[in-house]
């Protein structure tokens, strides 16, 4: 109160304007409401490093974020329609279903108020669903099957599941210890605040939404988990190289699905699914590395015994 008053008392008018007129006459004066991080960062950032580093930089780091960009960097691609907006733009998710605006007039990418609630809520950090479930709604492959591709799969991998046999049975889940434990889930390792303690520790508020390594050490002894996940990408990542070049018309191992027995097609597309779910995860083993050495397992059985 001492040194910011002016951020006592956020009330109504802070972020609606004045609201006498709407008062009077709603339907004349309709609210005013703004989507725009800029709202909340005139108080929820560290004035750019200026104010010291002991401040909340939620808006700066939120700013170098991809969730700032989302809607930017779709807005000119040829595959850009209504169906990106869902995940990709704040107006077209907070709009009423049967008032969604046209894909050419939306404005917003993953804006604060995507993920919070500007007056509180009954989850915590004034989020709009309880964490664990807040990610998914986005970082997900939905029903995708083979044939399809597993786009951004990554909260089906880490509960272990979404993959199939080559027989076409889908695997039995696969929720292993490491990945069960995290409050939060996603937010656990990827929104993870550090406050203030010292010139070398400026404040962190997680949201460049990277993860975290200090997340981890709440079970794994400091500089541990560094070296395990070094060591599991070191395992993944050239098997994902292995089985990239059958599906690069431009390798040798090239193979052409057009040249496959119609049970081996079958195969072949979920084996190719198997793969890109570990590819399109990204994470190289860490969201959970059983998971991924059963997919690529799979994928690798089919590749490998082609004649
Ligand atoms: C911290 C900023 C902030 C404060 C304080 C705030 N609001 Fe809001 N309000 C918003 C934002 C942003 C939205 C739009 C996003 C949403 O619906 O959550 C909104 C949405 C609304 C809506 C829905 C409007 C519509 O057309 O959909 C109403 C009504 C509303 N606010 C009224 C109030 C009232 C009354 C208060 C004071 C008790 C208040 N707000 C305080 C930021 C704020
Ligand atoms: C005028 C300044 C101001 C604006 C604008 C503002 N906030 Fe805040 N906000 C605050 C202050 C101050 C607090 C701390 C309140 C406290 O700790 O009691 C706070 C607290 C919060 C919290 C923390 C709740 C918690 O559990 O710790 C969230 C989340 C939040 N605001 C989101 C928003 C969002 C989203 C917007 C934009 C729609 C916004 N704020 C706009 C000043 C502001
Ligand atoms: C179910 C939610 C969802 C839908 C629908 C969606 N996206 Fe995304 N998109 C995401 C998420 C989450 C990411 C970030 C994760 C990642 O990079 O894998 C992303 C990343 C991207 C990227 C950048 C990363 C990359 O893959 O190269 C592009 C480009 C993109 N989406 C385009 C689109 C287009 C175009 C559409 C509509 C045809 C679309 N998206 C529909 C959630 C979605
Ligand atoms: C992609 C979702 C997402 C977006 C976008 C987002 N946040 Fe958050 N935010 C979170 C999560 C998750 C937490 C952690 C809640 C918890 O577990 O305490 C959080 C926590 C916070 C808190 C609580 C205090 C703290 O640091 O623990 C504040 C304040 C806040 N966010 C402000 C903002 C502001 C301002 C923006 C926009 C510049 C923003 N957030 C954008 C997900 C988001
Ligand atoms: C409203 C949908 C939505 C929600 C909710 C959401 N994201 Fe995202 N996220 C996206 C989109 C879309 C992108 C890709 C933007 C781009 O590349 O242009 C993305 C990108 C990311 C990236 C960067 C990926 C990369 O390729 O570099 C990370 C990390 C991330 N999100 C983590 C999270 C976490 C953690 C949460 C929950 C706290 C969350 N997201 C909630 C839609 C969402
Ligand atoms: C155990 C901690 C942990 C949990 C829980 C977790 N992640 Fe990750 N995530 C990581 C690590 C570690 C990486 C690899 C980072 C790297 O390669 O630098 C990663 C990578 C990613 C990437 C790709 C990296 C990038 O920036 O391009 C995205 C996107 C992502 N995670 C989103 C999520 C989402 C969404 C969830 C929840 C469904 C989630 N993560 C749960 C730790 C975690
Ligand atoms: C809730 C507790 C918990 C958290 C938090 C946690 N881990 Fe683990 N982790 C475990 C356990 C238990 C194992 C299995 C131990 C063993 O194999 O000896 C493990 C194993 C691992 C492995 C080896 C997996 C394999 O099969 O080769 C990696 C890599 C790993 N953790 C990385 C991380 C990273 C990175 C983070 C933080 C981003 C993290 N862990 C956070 C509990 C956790």
């Amino acid at each position: 109160m001492n040194t910011t008053p002016q951020l006592a008392n956020v009330q109504c008018e802070t972020c609606h304007g004045p609201g006498s007129h709407h008062n009077v006459d709603p339907a004349r004066a309709p609210l005013k409401v703004d989507l725009d991080s800029e709202l909340c960062g005139q108080c929820h950032q560290s004035c750019h490093g200026m104010c010291g580093d002991y401040y909340h930089p939620h808006y700066e780091q939120w700013s170098t974020s991809k969730h700032s960009t989302a809607l930017a960097e779709i807005f000119w691609l040829p595959e850009y329609e209504e169906s990106c907006l869902a995940c990709h733009s704040t107006d077209y998710r907070l709009a009423p279903e049967d008032d969604k605006p046209a894909a050419s007039d939306v404005l917003f990418s993953i804006e604060c108020v995507a993920c919070h609630r500007a007056r509180g809520s009954q989850h915590v950090g004034q989020l709009r669903l309880l964490p664990e479930k807040l990610c998914a709604q986005c970082h997900t492959m939905g029903n995708a099957a083979p044939r399809e591709e597993p786009d951004r799969p990554h909260v089906e991998f880490l509960h272990g599941v979404g993959g199939y046999a080559l027989d076409g049975s889908p695997f039995p889940q696969l929720y292993t210890i490491p990945y069960m434990g995290i409050p939060g889930e996603c937010a656990g390792c990827h929104v993870f605040r550090e406050d203030y303690s010292g010139p070398d520790q400026p404040a962190n508020s997680g949201h460049t939404f990277e993860s975290n390594l200090l997340a981890c050490e709440m079970c794994h002894a400091p500089g541990d988990a560094e070296v395990r996940l070094a060591d599991v990408r070191a395992e993944i990542e050239p098997r994902l190289a292995g089985l990239a070049k059958y599906l690069d018309p431009a390798d040798p191992l090239y193979v052409n699905p057009l040249t496959l027995t119609p049970e081996q097609l079958t195969q072949y597309y979920i084996a190719r699914f198997d793969y890109e779910m570990v590819d399109a995860d990204g994470s190289f083993g860490a969201h959970n590395a059983a998971y991924a050495r059963l997919l690529l397992t799979e994928a690798e059985a089919f590749f490998g015994n082609l004649p």
